[in-house]
């Protein structure tokens, strides 16, 4: 079996003996990958990343036994015509980027703790929470173990949190609730003991039952058919939209109107704001809008 590294950054002298065997990205090869991923699911791939998209997708060209990135794109394309997807699934695994941590941009997470969930604490419905682009699932469980550790138990039982991502990979990283020390080390000192318990071997870290069973997670592509129901008490759709040009995030915030309860909350990553999307959210506070 072949190893590659997955970084992009990786100087040509450390990478393995294996790249040599990667097909050079023509323009029109890297053409035709913009178009299909930009189809699929909205992804803009920018001019000068060719190279970390021959990175990232040449070992499946490899495995595939496919010559060229050319002959590879037929194969995606022959598999589709065929309604498998499968193939396709594959290069959206290797495309995107699911990089995530527990409690990243911890702004939001004081700002759910000390707004979010005193009111979610007085109500009687149903709470609803939807991690769109969960990517491996530490934004979902965070927001999880901050509804148990805040909630009255019966208001926390009434809890349910959505988690969805277009990666089938990243799911199935997500699904294991199982993560490495350097991950866990980023969940604050108190409530990393009520969060994740070690398993056996000591160096990886298990969610906690009670808050893996309010997390479902589910493929879900932003830019097709939801086939969810609203509403939502909040939403957390964050680092996403950055790889969407404006016509896809102008469409996404909408449907996001459409999902979010009266008063819930949308979070996107600090690095986007909705300044060139017209919506009918109320600002909040940096990256937190209101409907
Ligand atoms: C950088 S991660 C962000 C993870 C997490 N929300 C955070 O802020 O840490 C972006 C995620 O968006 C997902 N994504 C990209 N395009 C998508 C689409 N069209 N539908 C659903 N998820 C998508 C990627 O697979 C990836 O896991």
């Amino acid at each position: 079996m072949m190893t590659f590294s997955r970084s992009s950054d990786a100087p040509a002298a450390d990478r393995p003996a294996a790249w040599s065997l990667v097909p050079p990205l023509r323009p029109h090869e890297f053409h035709q990958l913009r178009q299909l991923l930009y189809e699929t699911c909205g992804i803009r791939l920018r001019t000068g990343k060719e190279e970390l998209v021959r990175s990232r997708l040449g070992r499946r060209v490899v495995d595939t036994g496919a010559p060229t990135f050319s002959a590879y794109l037929d194969r995606v394309e022959n598999d589709a015509l065929h309604r498998e997807f499968a193939e396709l699934g594959q290069l959206v695994d290797a495309l995107t980027t699911n990089q995530t941590a527990f409690f990243r941009e911890p702004a939001h997470f004081d700002f759910f703790t000390a707004t979010v969930l005193p009111a979610m604490a007085r109500g009687a419905a149903p709470l609803r929470v939807w991690s769109a682009g969960c990517a491996s699932g530490e934004e979902a469980f965070s927001i999880a173990v901050l509804m148990r550790e805040h909630l009255p138990p019966d208001r926390f039982a009434a809890a349910r949190i959505l988690a969805t991502d277009v990666s089938s990979r990243a799911l199935a990283r997500a699904r294991t609730a199982t993560y490495g020390a350097r991950a866990v080390a980023a969940i604050p000192a108190t409530l990393r003991r009520r969060m994740v318990d070690a398993t056996s071997s000591g160096d990886r870290f298990v969610v906690r039952d009670e808050l893996r069973a309010m997390v479902r997670f589910a493929r879900l592509n932003l830019v097709r058919d939801w086939p969810l129901r609203g509403p939502f008490d909040a939403i957390f759709c964050r680092n996403v939209m950055i790889y969407f040009d404006a016509r896809v995030r102008q469409r996404l915030v909408e449907r996001f109107w459409q999902m979010l309860a009266p008063g819930g909350h949308l979070f996107v990553g600090h690095s986007e704001s909705l300044g060139a999307v017209t919506h009918g959210l109320r600002y909040v506070q940096p990256a937190v809008y209101v409907r």
